[in-house]
């Protein structure tokens, strides 16, 4: 079972992402929860900064590779409508509009590592693995490929995502993804989540508008969308997902 557990304290609230079984993988209702409570979070002026963190000692495995096997006899337009919960988890910072820590430990892998890149700072453990592992499971990773370029830059995120490489989190840091490493990533970003609620709530607005302002292009996720459902209709993805379950080298049929 997944589910979205949000904490408040003093100035800030928590929130955790679990899916125990399956390393806290995003599936749809993990990621509606997720898009919901960041709705919430933005209207709640209580709440002037966010730390995003994943229970069981893991940030997030990416998408549920379960969904994304059922999902692969369904039509283009049932993949549409699915969007808007699939790829709008990404925008959930934006929602929040309030600076958001990731407290990252285990993987950051895939969807995983684009909502770490998606947040303002990255506190990671000395052992947290990032990566995008999709290209081996038979699809590009269209909808987080963009965060990561964000966060490290065009050259650094088509490498990551050709190569697959798994990194740790001393690389991630020197590429730019994690801006701290510390033994404890959780108490770590509570820390800077509590100092940042403690500057001037007006001033902090002003601030978050001002680096909005410089975020750059407005990223085109429906183009990118239309190419994954193009994906969903390839066997190569079936065979992918197929040879991950069983822990086998994919047989690729190029179609
Ligand atoms: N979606 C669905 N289930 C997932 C999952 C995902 N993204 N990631 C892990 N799981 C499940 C596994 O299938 C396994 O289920 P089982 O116990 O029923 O066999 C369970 O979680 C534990 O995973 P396992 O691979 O045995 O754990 P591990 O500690 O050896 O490895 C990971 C952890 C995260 C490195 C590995 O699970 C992994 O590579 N996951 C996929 C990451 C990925 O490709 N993400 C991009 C998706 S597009």
């Amino acid at each position: 079972m997944s589910e979205v557990i949000v904490e408040k304290c003093n100035g800030y609230a928590v929130i955790f992402m679990s899916n125990k079984k399956k390393r806290n993988a995003l599936d749809s209702e993990l990621s509606k929860a997720l898009i919901d409570k960041a709705e919430e979070i933005s209207r709640d002026d209580d709440i002037r900064a966010v730390v995003l963190a994943g229970k069981n000692h893991i940030f997030c495995a990416g998408a549920d590779l379960d969904e994304f096997s059922a999902a692969l006899t369904k039509d283009a337009l049932s993949h549409y409508k699915n969007m808007e919960t699939d790829v709008k988890v990404f925008d959930m910072v934006e929602i929040i509009n309030k600076p958001v820590i990731a407290a990252v430990e285990g993987y950051a892998l895939g969807g995983g590592l684009g909502l770490a890149c998606s947040t303002h700072i990255v506190i990671s453990s000395p052992e947290c693995k990032f990566g995008m592992p999709e290209l081996s499971l038979g699809i590009f990773p269209y909808v987080i490929f963009p965060y990561v370029m964000g966060a490290v830059g065009k050259r650094e995120a088509t490498a990551l995502a050709l190569t697959r490489k798994i990194i740790d989190a001393a690389e991630a840091k020197r590429i730019g993804i994690v801006y701290e490493i510390s033994d404890n990533p959780f108490l770590r970003a509570k820390a800077i989540a509590k100092s940042i609620a403690s500057v001037s709530p007006a001033v902090l607005k002003l601030s978050m508008d001002a680096i909005n302002s410089l975020s750059g292009e407005k990223i085109n996720s429906k183009y990118l969308s239309l190419l994954r459902i193009v994906n969903f209709a390839s066997e190569d993805l079936e065979v992918g997902i197929d040879a991950f379950k069983k822990k086998i080298k994919p047989e690729w049929r190029g179609k």
